[in-house]
């Protein structure tokens, strides 16, 4: 070998080390550039698709199931990042110990799109063993329903691993109750790095789904209706949701009831008449530029699609685990 092609050969080293080193470097930089999309393009190219089919055929049987999987993204990327650890069983198999996320009081009863997800997960596994994430297969089911329920379409990035850890004090300490001021929710958005605006793109998926009378009732209805509520729909809510009631009668009531089944800008609209069913809805018109953000909503249903989808993603990314001691489930509600 030359002198010539020896410098050359050493040269070409130092540059592949370099290339590495960025791309180590770039690997543990930030947490969200980790998630990519189209992540199971190699390993199971087929799994998007199967999910999309199963959400449908879920939300064509119970419409239901669509609001339901979309607030199950959220509380599942609140506590402890998007880890499904809201999907997690108690390990002593003692449901009644509530020592799991999805038995404490913001979870349970209310929560639901469970089965979907495990019948999800049951139709993956077979095509493709032990490769994709229980904490993908939410995410995705979540954009699948924003899809269905209001054509918002978005690519949802993936690469997400399942935590091993669900602990019920957790997601009381980091979901919001609906009787939170605009100071609290932002307190709370804050700390998982989100923005006011954040706050309000995403408090848009109230556009869909329900509420059960024990969440809002005692703070907005009674001894007497809350001023900062539309008295046509108070007396509305009294009439659906007696006083004292609760416990095993707890109603049901939408929280859109303009369109209940339609993901879309309906929300703001409420939000500026003061129709809104929750405390926390009402309380984004309490500032002025969380104000003005419903108002831009409320007129530009196009704008504000666009910005939920952004913000879908951008919570997507929460915390995520792409590494130990991450794993990916092969049965949502138990780890490996
Ligand atoms: C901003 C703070 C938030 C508060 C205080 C809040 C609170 C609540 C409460 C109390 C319920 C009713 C539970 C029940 O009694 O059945 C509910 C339902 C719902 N929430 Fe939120 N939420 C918030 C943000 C979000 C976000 C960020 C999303 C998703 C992007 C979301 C999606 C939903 C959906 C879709 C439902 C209907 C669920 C169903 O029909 O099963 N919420 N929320
Ligand atoms: C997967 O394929 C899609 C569509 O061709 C592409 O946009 C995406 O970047 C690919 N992702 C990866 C990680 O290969
Ligand atoms: C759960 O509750 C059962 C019955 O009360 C009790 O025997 C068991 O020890 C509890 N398990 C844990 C882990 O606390
Ligand atoms: C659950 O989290 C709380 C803090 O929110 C902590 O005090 C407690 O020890 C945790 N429980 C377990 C079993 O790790
Ligand atoms: C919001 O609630 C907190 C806790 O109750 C209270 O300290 C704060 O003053 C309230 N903020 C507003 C703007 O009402
Ligand atoms: C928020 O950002 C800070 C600084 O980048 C980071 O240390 C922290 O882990 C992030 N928190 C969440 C919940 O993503
Ligand atoms: C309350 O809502 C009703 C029905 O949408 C509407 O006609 C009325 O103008 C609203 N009242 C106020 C004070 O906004
Ligand atoms: C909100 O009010 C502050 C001070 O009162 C003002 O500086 C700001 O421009 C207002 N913002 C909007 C969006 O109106
Ligand atoms: C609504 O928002 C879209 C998307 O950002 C924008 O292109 C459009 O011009 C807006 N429409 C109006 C009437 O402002």
């Amino acid at each position: 070998m030359s002198a010539k092609t020896r410098a050359g050969a050493a040269h070409v080293r130092r540059q592949l080390v370099a290339a590495v080193a960025v791309t180590v470097a770039c690997f543990y930089s930030s947490e969200a550039t980790q998630l990519q999309v189209g992540y199971y393009n190699g390993s199971c190219p087929a799994a998007e698709s199967l999910i999309e089919t199963i959400v449908h055929a879920a939300v064509r049987k119970d419409a239901g199931n669509g609001p339901g999987l979309i607030r199950l993204f959220f509380h599942d990327c609140f506590v402890r990042g998007c880890d499904a650890s809201v999907l997690l069983d108690d390990p002593t198999g003692s449901p009644g110990n509530r020592t799991v996320e999805k038995t404490s009081p913001p979870n349970f009863p209310s929560l639901r799109g469970f089965s979907v997800i495990s019948r999800a997960k049951r139709v993956v596994e077979r095509r493709c063993p032990g490769t994709v994430s229980c904490a993908d297969i939410v995410a995705f089911a979540a954009r699948d329903a924003a899809r269905i329920m209001g054509g918002i379409r978005f690519a949802m990035p993936s690469g997400r691993l399942d935590g091993r850890v669900s602990n019920a004090s957790e997601a009381t300490a980091n979901l919001p109750p609906a009787s939170f001021n605009l100071t609290q929710l932002l307190g709370r958005f804050a700390s998982k790095n989100l923005s006011a605006d954040d706050l309000v793109t995403l408090s848009g998926a109230h556009s869909i789904g329900r509420s059960h009378c024990s969440s809002f009732a005692p703070a907005r209805l009674y001894p007497q209706l809350d001023p900062a509520m539309n008295a046509t729909l108070g007396a509305r809510l009294r009439a659906r949701c007696p006083a004292g009631g609760g416990g095993r009668r707890d109603r049901v009531v939408d929280l859109d009831f303009a369109t209940p089944l339609q993901l879309d800008n309906q929300y703001y609209r409420n939000v500026v008449t003061h129709e809104a069913v929750f405390s926390s809805d009402q309380a984004l018109a309490g500032r002025n530029d969380t104000a003005a953000l419903v108002a831009l909503y409320a007129a530009n249903r196009t704008l504000w699609s666009q910005r939920f989808a952004a913000a879908m993603v951008k919570m997507g990314s929460i915390e995520v685990l792409t590494g130990p001691p991450g794993e990916v489930r092969l049965k949502c509600n138990k780890v490996n």
